[in-house]
């Protein structure tokens, strides 16, 4: 099956310093992708690239083969990018919710900022997603009353609200005291379930790799080693993969 996103070639330098060097990458439809990696090895820049939240130094990205951020060969306002983007859902480790907003309002303001909808749609469409990850009876709530793995779920909600084909989560559960981390990954793996596609950096490595198809290995902006979520994590072929795997475990 053809590629839902096409990555050749990424690379992206803050001034002299390269942090991406070169990525290749292609995710079909409804497929898993884990994105683990030491700290600073570019991971965050890599996802942040993919919808111009960083614009990258050199390489193509294609969503459903539409180039992201360019429009006859010439880069994309702000603008134009913005219809791009709310086809990746992005959830971030801090979730940011507005904090003088309700749970629904702040992921029916996604839905109609982004999506247009009139605000009854919008609501409508909120609770539906607040459904999805279990926040219906805090709808009224405001974010200061809930739990870090509250929020990061009404921030999953507020991300699935733009209906985006991709759902992009970057570190969703770091932030989160340890007994808050499961029911967040809990969510996502529903979400895998229903066959979306996504893209996850963790540090999660037992979900990694029983949520997981596919596990890449990012150290030094580049992809050191990839394959089949268990082959990775259970038998990582490369040195830099096995001491990466044998820290994070102890
Ligand atoms: N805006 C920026 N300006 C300069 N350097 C940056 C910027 N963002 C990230 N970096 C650097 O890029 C490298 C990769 O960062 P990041 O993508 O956040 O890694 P990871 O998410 O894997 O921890 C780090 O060395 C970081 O300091
Ligand atoms: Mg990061």
């Amino acid at each position: 099956m053809d590629a839902l996103l096409r990555v050749t070639g990424l690379r992206k330098a803050y001034g002299p310093v390269e942090v991406l060097k070169g990525i290749d990458l292609s995710v079909r439809p409804g497929e898993k992708i884990a994105l683990i990696g030491p700290s600073g090895s570019g991971k965050s820049t890599c996802l942040r690239c993919l919808n111009f939240l960083e614009k990258p130094s050199a390489g193509q990205i294609f969503l459903d083969e539409e180039e992201i951020g360019v429009r006859n060969g010439r880069p994309m306002s702000d603008r134009e990018l913005a219809p791009q983007r709310s086809e990746m859902g992005m959830v971030f480790q801090l979730f940011n919710l507005w904090p003088h907003l309700t749970v629904t309002e702040n992921v029916a303001i996604a839905a109609r900022k982004v999506r247009g909808l009139p605000a009854k749609e919008a609501r409508e469409l909120a609770l539906e997603m607040l459904a999805k990850v279990h926040m219906t009876h805090r709808a009224d709530a405001s974010p200061a009353e809930l739990s870090g793995g509250q929020q990061q779920r009404v921030a999953i909600a507020r991300a699935l609200s733009q209906k985006p084909k991709l759902m992009l989560f970057d570190e969703p559960t770091s932030a989160l005291d340890p007994e808050l981390v499961h029911e967040v990954l809990k969510v996502i793996e529903e979400l895998a379930a229903e066959g979306r596609t996504m893209l996850i950096v963790t540090h999660e490595i037992a979900f990694a790799r029983d949520v997981a198809d596919r596990v890449l290995f990012l150290d030094g902006g580049v992809i050191v080693e990839e394959g089949p979520a268990r082959n990775v994590i259970s038998h990582p072929r490369e040195p830099r993969t096995q001491s990466f795997l044998k820290q994070i475990r102890h």
